[in-house]
């Protein structure tokens, strides 16, 4: 397996995951708040930012699969484990790795809107403006990042990689740029 470059160490995501917990408590005061994960590349940061979060929430999640192996976007999301409850009347909060293209979300949120929840928010980990193919707005996000492939924080490439405490980037050996 190739080392990946460290993108983003550890202290840094913590650190900032510590933030938006923060704020997520802040803005559900007095709400009943549902935690949707997406899984499984925000399992990570969601298990994180909720115990950065003391509110009496409930958690449920979206099984999805949006790449296979590839790391490259299909356009194609398939709905692999519905949530277990309903999220009707419910403040939601989803839970996404990165907003890459935008695919992805916009899907779960347009999945979520027919549910009738009381309303629907989004957090992301990361968000890759550069290839942005439908806009959707992140009202809780971790970080910025240029067109790079990262993995580690529960992010994969093939499936590995997700257990890195820190984001990293590919690089392959040759010295070429990284994978994308
Ligand atoms: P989108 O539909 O293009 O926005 O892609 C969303 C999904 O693709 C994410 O939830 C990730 O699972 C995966 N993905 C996109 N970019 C990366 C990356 O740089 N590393 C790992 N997975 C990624």
């Amino acid at each position: 397996m190739l080392e990946p470059s460290v993108l983003i160490d550890a202290e840094t995501v913590q650190a900032r995951v510590r933030e938006l917990g923060a704020a997520i408590e802040r803005d559900y005061q007095d709400k009943d708040l549902t935690v949707v994960v997406v899984l499984a590349g925000s399992f990570i940061f969601a298990a994180d930012l909720v115990r950065a979060t003391a509110l009496p929430l409930t958690l449920d999640f979206f099984g999805v699969r949006s790449y296979g192996d590839e790391t490259s976007s299909t356009g194609v999301v398939q709905i692999t484990h519905d949530l277990a409850r309903s999220v009707e009347g419910k403040h939601v909060l989803l839970v996404e790795d990165i907003v890459d293209t935008g695919l992805t979300v916009k899907f779960l949120i347009d999945t979520l809107r027919t549910r009738a929840p009381a309303s629907l928010k989004l957090a992301s980990l990361l968000h890759k403006p550069a290839r942005t193919r439908l806009p959707v707005p992140i009202d809780y996000l971790g970080f910025t990042i240029e067109d790079v492939f990262v993995v580690g924080y529960g992010l994969d490439c093939a499936q590995r990689y997700r257990n890195l405490p820190y984001l990293g980037v590919l690089t392959p050996s040759d010295g070429s740029s990284p994978l994308r």
